[in-house]
């Protein structure tokens, strides 16, 4: 990625915690979505703390509906760990939004759980929590206890097909999966409207 002064929309943005890690000394707009005003003053707080070269800015609302209602342009448009709540045909109401959000050269990141072509969005779930149960020790057992809870009732992970046929079905040109998990329970994807330079 090659861009001056990029322009960041975030979905589902939590508390930025990718963009404050990772853009520190750059130059950017930024704008996060998020539907928990909780979540959006730790992004606030931790942006304006390790990124002091950023203008900032946050819509307070559901993603879906928020992005449909904005007119402007992005070079980078993030979408990590949200999509997952929303039905499958929203999720794909969802990427040909931000279709029409992305500038010509610009790049969507997406990054989620993601469960095998085999399995059913309750086995993805079951495979899942067992993971926490057993690798997430580090957390207090009433924390795992509730993570798993929201898991089970709030998350519907997709398939890699599933996430192909949405991202050709928007209108990306390029696609490439840069990251997946060796227990394939989470990827990450860069797409792109125009083809990526090699
Ligand atoms: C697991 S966190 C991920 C945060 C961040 N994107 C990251 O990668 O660290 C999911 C975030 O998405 C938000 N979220 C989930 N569904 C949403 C929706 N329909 N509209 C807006 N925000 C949503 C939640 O409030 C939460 O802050």
């Amino acid at each position: 990625m090659n861009f001056k002064h990029p322009r960041i929309l975030e979905l589902g943005c939590g508390d930025a915690f990718v963009v404050s890690q990772s853009a520190n000394q750059w130059e950017f707009d930024y704008l996060g979505i998020d539907q928990s005003k909780h979540a959006i003053n730790l992004a606030k707080a931790s942006l304006s703390a390790s990124c002091p070269n950023a203008k900032v800015d946050f819509i307070e609302g559901e993603m879906l509906h928020e992005v449909s209602t904005l007119d402007a342009e992005f070079d980078i448009i993030i979408a990590g760990y949200c999509i997952h709540h929303l039905s499958s045909v929203h999720k794909q109401k969802a990427f040909s939004k931000i279709v029409k959000l992305l500038s010509t050269g610009g790049v969507f990141i997406f990054y989620d759980i993601e469960m095998k072509a085999s399995e059913s969005v309750e086995e993805y779930n079951k495979r899942a929590t067992q993971f926490y149960e057993k690798h997430w020790i580090n957390l207090s057992r009433d924390k795992v206890v509730r993570i798993n809870a929201h898991a089970t009732q709030c998350d519907i992970p997709e398939s890699e097909v599933f996430y192909r046929m949405l991202f050709n079905n928007a209108g990306f040109k390029q696609l490439e999966k840069v990251f997946s998990d060796e227990n394939e329970l989470y990827a990450l994807y860069l797409a792109k409207l125009s083809p990526f330079r090699s």
